[in-house]
């Protein structure tokens, strides 16, 4: 597996190289904790699941908790879930696992959840906590890079079987991310793509971000991508709605 720290490592740097230098991200529990309004929407809305709850003040400890899905997003999705009834979610870009949680809660016993991650230490944080909230069954985890798990997802046939994607790892394969859920996910399925909006950086990216030139490039793209409908949601860092045609 030394090959997988290494790409997680370069990875990794590319991310947080991003989200280190921004000085606000919508998050209730991180950049956005200081804005009233945020904190109204958050009292007045959010219904942790105590395991939930628990999740995230463990992910609190990590040094990379910025990396954590904002709850109320979460919620949001978990509503999309309900209102669609979806039974078959991925994840790709798992971290410890507050959405993949939170999707699997949202689902029938008969629910699965793919959830896609290349650090092993983010997965054992995750798993008991899977166990804790009695859904560990429906959430398969795949510890390999995330474009061979959807190569793979496609091979054994499931093009076309998901309800639900959301993307959520590294930001230079997010086209490719995007490209093979489509493929993946049926008709009526929502693609949901996180941090689009990057801290809001993508509204004039300098000429060395080439992260924040890489996110505007694909909103742009999906603006006219006549495979999808699609809605850009302000909420924490950015959450893109696509729903295939
Ligand atoms: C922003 S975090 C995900 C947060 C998570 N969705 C949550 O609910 O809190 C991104 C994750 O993607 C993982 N990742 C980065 N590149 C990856 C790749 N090529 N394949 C699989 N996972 C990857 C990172 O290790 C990190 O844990
Ligand atoms: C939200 O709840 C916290 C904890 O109860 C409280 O301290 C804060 O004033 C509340 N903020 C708003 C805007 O409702
Ligand atoms: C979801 O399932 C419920 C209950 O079985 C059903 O009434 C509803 O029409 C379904 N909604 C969709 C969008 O399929």
């Amino acid at each position: 597996m030394a090959d997988i720290k290494m790409i997680f490592i370069a990875g990794l740097a590319l991310v947080l190289s991003g989200v280190a230098e921004s000085a606000f991200m919508g998050k209730s529990h991180s950049g956005g904790k200081d804005d009233p309004v945020l904190q109204y929407v958050v009292n007045n809305s959010l219904r942790e699941h105590p395991v939930l709850t628990k999740l995230k003040l463990r992910t609190l400890e990590d040094p990379w908790s910025i990396m954590l899905v904002a709850v109320e997003q979460a919620q949001f999705m978990a509503n999309l879930i309900k209102l669609i009834n979806a039974t078959k979610a991925l994840e790709i870009g798992m971290y410890t696992g507050y959405n993949a949680l939170s999707m699997a809660l949202a689902m029938p016993e008969d629910g699965r959840v793919v959830a896609c991650e290349i650090q092993e230490t983010y997965i054992n944080i995750g798993k008991p906590f899977f166990k804790e909230a009695g859904v560990e069954h429906k959430i398969d985890v795949r510890y390999e890079i995330a474009l061979k798990t959807l190569d793979e997802l496609i091979t054994n046939g499931e093009a076309g079987t998901f309800d639900f994607v959301f993307i959520d790892a590294d930001k230079f394969n997010y086209d490719n991310y995007y490209e093979k859920s489509l493929q993946l996910i049926r008709r009526g399925g929502i693609i949901a793509i996180d941090n689009v909006l990057w801290s809001g950086k993508v509204v004039n990216p300098a000429p060395d971000d080439i992260t924040s030139q890489t996110l505007d490039a694909l909103n742009k793209k999906l603006h006219k991508d006549e495979r999808i409908d699609l809605s850009m949601i302000i909420i924490g860092d950015g959450l893109t709605i696509a729903i295939k045609r």
